[in-house]
């Protein structure tokens, strides 16, 4: 017969534990890359940059900031508590398969395909080995209906990594020249 160990004498420790740190559920890491949820009334946010044309990519970038980001100068970097929400859009095609565009000479906006989200806060990416760190950026990525993208969020960081004199926000010095 096997003898199996409940640590039933935890429990409760760790509910007076939270009682007096005043929270119903205890936090026990800061936030990790794929944790970041899209964040609710994100689409009355301010723009970051509208528009991001990426020919390249095939696609048409919507790029959202929080309200709390308007506070921010390209001297100062983001503060702790900036999220950042990126629509990806395909780009629409023609008949041929090249890319579509319109009477504005720019890409034409198709399905969204995907909604990228990054955010800074004290403590956060924490667990993240040293050479793969963006400061405290986490980030995630989501599909339109609100699951998982199957991403591999290690490139995420890669991609914006050599960015640190920009906060790693690639299209930073875009963003404050039009401010
Ligand atoms: C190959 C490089 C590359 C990779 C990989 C990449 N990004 Fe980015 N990211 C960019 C660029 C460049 C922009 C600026 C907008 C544009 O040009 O599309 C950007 C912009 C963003 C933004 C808008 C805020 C900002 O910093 O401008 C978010 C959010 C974002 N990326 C999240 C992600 C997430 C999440 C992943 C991984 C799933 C990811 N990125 C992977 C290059 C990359």
């Amino acid at each position: 017969m096997k003898i199996r160990f409940e640590p039933r004498g935890l429990a409760p420790v760790v509910a007076a534990a939270a009682l007096l740190a005043g929270c119903s559920s205890v936090s026990l890491a800061p936030t990790r890359d794929g944790e970041l949820a899209i964040p609710a009334g994100y689409k009355s946010w301010p723009k970051f940059l509208s528009a991001v044309q990426r020919p390249d990519a095939k696609q048409v970038r919507e790029i959202y900031m929080d309200p709390a980001a308007r506070h921010a100068s390209a001297q100062s970097g983001f503060p702790n508590g900036t999220v950042f929400v990126m629509e990806n859009y395909a780009a629409r095609t023609n008949t041929d398969g090249s890319l579509a565009s319109g009477p504005d000479g720019k890409l034409v906006k198709g399905d969204l395909v995907r909604i990228f989200v990054m955010g800074k806060n004290a403590g956060w990416g924490a667990d993240v080995p040293e050479p793969l760190r963006n400061g405290n950026w986490v980030y995630a990525a989501w599909l339109p209906n609100g699951q998982k993208a199957p991403d591999d969020l290690a490139t995420c960081r890669a991609c914006h990594l050599p960015l640190a004199s920009q906060d790693f926000v690639p299209r930073y010095n875009e963003h404050f020249a039009r401010r």
